[in-house]
């Protein structure tokens, strides 16, 4: 008779066990960048480790960089298809879901990463993050990367040098806009085919962050690199509306705290990685240029005919309050 009790409680811990397990909540973050010494691959495992930590057995995040399981666009799709949950891609990258983000990629801009930050706090810059929700794309929080620097085959200093080069650029028709008012040949491509395409010379050049120039060794495939701080690649933290509306509203609640604490505190540290990361780059022997005020002005005067060609699609009072950021 013992035996016999023994066994039906055995049998329902198991059963116990087996049903807690099904219902642990499975997050699947996709990115494309490398997992460590990078901004956003360091907030996306803080992310999964305090998750894990703290909700185990309710949430498990897997996070898989590098483009192991999706590239940069694929992502979004996965994402709706409901074969990923979360992602991370940059803004530059979401023209597909709203033309709102386009903002950001306007050249010089944002002095720095903190106007970015600041803009993105504001009423204004809050209201953008749900700008794709009517596509099904839920925005959660901004992560932050940092100022694109540029670089090619051959030495940048002025404008003129870019003149009838291909230049790598992620898939948004501002930065096409961007390196066609300097003369040169952008090609839209995912970030795992950069290396590769500027090893073959299919493209002379790219614009990136230091931390994505340096971890993915583009420095390796190029002549040097320009300090244009031109532009910023930041990123918006997504998952799918039907999927977080799905959520029980307690889980909801403990992931978006847990997100709130990593985006406050990765954020702040990501300009220290990237100047990390430019240091190891002119430690690997790679020539850096810097540009003088009157060198820099020249690019700013190149590219400003941009704005114009989106302000519509923006709007002169968004650009003005980005504008206000910079103060
Ligand atoms: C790029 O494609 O250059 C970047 O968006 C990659 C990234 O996620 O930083």
């Amino acid at each position: 008779m013992r035996m016999l009790k023994l066994g039906v409680a055995a049998a329902a811990m198991i059963a116990a066990s087996l049903s807690a397990q099904a219902e642990e909540i499975v997050i699947k973050f996709s990115h494309v960048v490398a997992a460590s010494g990078h901004p956003k691959g360091e907030a996306a495992a803080l992310f999964a480790e305090r998750v894990n930590e703290r909700m185990k057995g309710k949430v498990r995040v897997e996070v898989y960089p590098n483009s192991q399981l999706f590239n940069d666009n694929k992502v979004m799709e996965a994402l709706l298809l409901g074969d990923v949950q979360m992602a991370a891609p940059s803004l530059s990258k979401m023209e597909k879901y709203t033309k709102k983000f386009r903002i950001f990629d306007l050249p010089f801009l944002f002095k720095d990463v903190n106007a970015v930050d600041r803009f993105q706090a504001s009423a204004e810059g809050k209201a953008l993050l749900n700008a794709a929700e009517g596509k099904g794309v839920k925005g959660l929080a901004y992560w932050h990367n940092g100022m694109k620097q540029m670089s090619a085959n051959k030495p940048l200093i002025s404008p003129a040098d870019a003149s009838g080069l291909k230049f790598r650029i992620q898939t948004s028709d501002v930065l096409e806009a961007q390196f066609r008012a300097l003369d040169a040949n952008p090609q839209k491509m995912a970030f795992s085919e950069v290396y590769g395409a500027l090893q073959t010379g299919v493209v002379d050049g790219q614009e990136n962050t230091w931390s994505n120039i340096y971890t993915k060794k583009f420095f390796e495939v190029q002549d040097g690199i320009t300090e244009t701080d031109h532009g910023i690649l930041d990123y918006i933290v997504i998952t799918s509306s039907d999927f977080w509306n799905g959520l029980p509203t307690d889980i909801r609640a403990e992931l978006e705290q847990i997100l709130t604490e990593v985006t406050n505190e990765r954020n702040t540290l990501s300009t220290q990685i990237n100047l990390e990361n430019k240091q190891k780059v002119v430690a690997a022997g790679t020539e850096v240029r810097k540009l003088t005020d009157e060198q820099r002005a020249k690019w700013v005067e190149a590219m400003k005919p941009v704005w114009a060609e989106f302000e519509g699609d923006i709007g002169s009072d968004l650009i003005n309050a980005a504008l206000l950021s910079n103060e």
